[in-house]
């Protein structure tokens, strides 16, 4: 079985091969030109990935050796995300299956996001407890069986990795600054300064306040002080947006008797995320994963993984080119409940 998995729903054109449930090659091609804006422009995403997109497709079959016509699915985002660029990976997957009759398997991008646990976990004990932590989204979810999910628990304004972008802008370190942030964090002081939790005792996230905390500690200090300080404060905000996720994450532990915990998403990538939650999760007794760094940001290889896991579960006689001719991008779509 080789798939070919295609993720345009943000800022990166990504495409990988998957055969017989190992990645072949997984290309991933990070737009830079948003970083002059500080943020992603849906406008000029859609155009990049319009002109690259086949370019890397093209380079995911040839480092995979593997030609179009070997391709037994395509598996493709198609929500949630930014519109245009979603149109732009579903009417390439939509082209290529037409002229090629192959099936296309419509994936959820958050699903998707999961399911980069299984690249190199393919078994996952269930019931199982999932903290989805991206750009776009912080979720909590509890499974019993992957592809339907019990939302139990998300953010009720800005998600982790927004909080993080932003904040990493106010302190000049450009975007996205998840991993800057999580670079300087290594050498600095988390306890220099306290920023607050949100919502401690709920399952849900806000990370509203803390942006506003650190907005303010910036404006009360003078500059030099901040930049002798900035690993400093570098670590001490990532203690707070980690301390949160955690906190939540083992609290949801008690209310749902899990077997797993899984990390999914850009923040994923996050080390002291990893440690932390690696730690507690030893010492109460849960099989612990999260993926691999190049499978943590948006990446083809998780849309790939999601796709096989649906044709082992749902037969490969279930898709077909000319079922996905209807299909549309849902910039808001949910995960199946
Ligand atoms: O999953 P993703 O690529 O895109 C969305 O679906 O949103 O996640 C991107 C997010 C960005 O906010 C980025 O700053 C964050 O993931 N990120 C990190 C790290 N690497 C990426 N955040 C914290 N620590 C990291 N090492
Ligand atoms: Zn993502």
């Amino acid at each position: 079985m080789i798939i070919l998995g295609i993720e345009t729903s943000c800022d990166d054109t990504s495409c990988a091969v998957m055969k017989d449930d190992k990645i072949l090659s997984s290309i991933v091609s990070t737009q830079l030109k948003h970083q002059e804006f500080g943020g992603v422009i849906p406008e000029i995403a859609s155009r990049e990935h319009q002109k690259f997109i086949i370019t890397i497709i093209n380079q995911a079959l040839t480092e995979a050796k593997v030609s179009l016509s070997e391709v037994d699915a395509i598996g493709v985002t198609y929500g949630p995300g930014l519109v245009g660029p979603l149109l732009v990976g579903l009417n390439t997957a939509k082209s290529l299956a037409f002229s090629n009759n192959i099936p296309v398997v419509a994936v959820n991008h958050i699903e998707a996001h999961i399911m980069a646990n299984f690249i190199e976990h393919p078994k996952i004990e269930l019931p199982a407890l999932i903290l989805v932590v991206s750009g776009g989204h912080t979720e909590l979810i509890y499974t019993k069986d992957f592809t339907h999910y019990e939302l139990i628990g998300k953010t009720r304004d800005d998600a982790a990795g927004e909080c993080i972008d932003k904040v990493a802008k106010m302190m000049g370190l450009g975007f996205p600054g998840g991993r800057v942030i999580d670079q300087l964090a290594r050498q600095g002081d988390e306890n220099f300064h306290q920023f607050p939790i949100g919502m401690k005792d709920s399952l849900d996230f806000s990370f509203s306040g803390l942006k506003t905390a650190v907005k303010v500690f910036l404006a009360q200090h003078q500059e030099d002080f901040l930049k002798e300080n900035i690993n400093n404060i570098a670590a001490s905000f990532q203690k707070s947006v980690v301390d949160a996720l955690v906190l939540k994450l083992f609290k949801a532990t008690k209310k749902h008797r899990v077997k797993s915990i899984l990390l999914a998403g850009g923040v994923s990538a996050n080390s002291r995320l990893r440690n932390t939650t690696k730690v507690k999760s030893e010492k109460y007794g849960f099989n612990f994963f999260y993926p691999s760094l190049g499978y943590c940001t948006d990446n083809g290889a998780m849309v790939a993984s999601c796709a096989n896991y649906k044709i082992k579960k749902y037969g490969i006689e279930s898709f077909s080119f000319e079922k996905s001719l209807g299909l549309d991008a849902v910039p808001n779509l949910r995960l199946s409940e």
